[in-house]
């Protein structure tokens, strides 16, 4: 695969409408940024830091005044209730061409979410899922007029720390039932199997799990795991800017379809990967989509 460059690669948008979660920082503010160029008809991101996210907003508005760009706010770790209540009231179309789940916290301390689940399957995972069920409509709706939709999940190569087990389902709603690797890994691969699942039920969506690469974003600063950023500051070298790690979703988002295989895992950029054991496992892949299919069901879709 040549080296990717987005001001060339990425083709014109003209017409689609993309939606990208965790717009305020590293990885997701880059994305907005690369995509706005390429002329979209709007783009809604989502953060929860609204200083952020006008920023974002402004910086976007600067280098693709004809895109209609919307912050929507919205905490993925409030309860299913309000996280449907800021979609619906930020989210105003009848078409989405491009879902870029991308917000995560990693090795964060432990806590719940507003629903009582671990933080980071809450912000990596759960979250997420509640959208997807939201905005599932209208992704099939597009579809079904004939576009190519996409569905992209930021997962990570952390996905290969998952816990014995890979999803201890029963240790969900636990802060700290096993570490803080361990929880993040079990929350990136939620996001690999979710693709596989979705892939089994939605095949006219195409859904793919991507690791952007290892980098300096506020992902590293935020951990609260002091040897881990003694780590990287030694190896601060070989990091990634945020703006590189935006490269491999923005290639799944936008690559030529024939490039991609439906609900594979690439890595930087564009590269086809065998992810981990558990992350190719169907029957795993299928038990999380029937306990997010119970968890949610009384989530109603927009
Ligand atoms: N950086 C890396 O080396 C690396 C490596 C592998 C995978 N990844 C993945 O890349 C993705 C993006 O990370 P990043 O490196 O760009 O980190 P970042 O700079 O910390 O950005 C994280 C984004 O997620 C949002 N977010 C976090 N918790 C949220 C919550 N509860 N509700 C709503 N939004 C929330 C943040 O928005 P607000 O602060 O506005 O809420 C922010 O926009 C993550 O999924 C991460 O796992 C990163």
């Amino acid at each position: 695969m040549p080296a990717f460059n987005p001001d060339k690669d990425i083709p014109d948008l003209s017409g689609k409408v993309v939606f990208v979660t965790g717009g305020t920082s590293g990885i997701g503010k880059e994305i907005v940024l690369f995509l706005v160029s390429h002329n979209p008809a709007h783009i809604y991101f989502t953060g929860r830091n609204e200083e952020a996210g006008a920023a974002v907003v402004a910086a976007a508005k600067a280098k693709g005044p004809s895109t209609e760009i919307t912050f929507v706010k919205c905490d993925l770790c409030s309860s299913r209730a309000k996280i449907r209540q800021a979609i619906a009231e930020g989210f105003k179309s009848d078409r989405l061409d491009i879902f870029i789940a991308n917000a995560g916290i990693m090795a964060a301390p432990p806590g719940l979410t507003e629903e009582g689940f671990e933080l980071q399957w809450g912000s990596n995972y759960l979250g997420h899922a509640v959208i997807l069920q939201l905005l599932r409509p209208v992704l099939l709706r597009t579809a079904e007029s004939g576009a190519d939709v996409r569905h992209i999940q930021v997962t990570s190569y952390g996905h290969n720390y998952a816990p014995p087990g890979g999803i201890q389902f029963e240790n969900l709603r636990k802060a700290d039932a096993v570490g803080d690797f361990a929880r993040y890994g079990q929350s990136k691969l939620a996001q690999i199997l979710f693709c596989k699942a979705m892939v089994k039920r939605y095949p006219q969506i195409t859904s793919v799990p991507v690791h952007p690469g290892v980098g300096n974003t506020n992902l590293l600063r935020n951990t609260k795991q002091s040897w881990l950023k003694s780590v990287l500051s030694a190896v601060s070298f070989l990091l990634k800017s945020a703006a590189e790690l935006a490269y491999n979703p923005l290639w799944a988002a936008t690559a030529p379809l024939q490039k991609l295989e439906n609900g594979q895992y690439y890595e930087p950029v564009g590269k086809k990967t065998a992810p981990s054991k558990l992350a190719r496992d169907e029957a795993l892949a299928d038990k999380l989509w029937e306990w997010t299919s119970n968890e949610l069901n009384d989530v109603e879709a927009l």
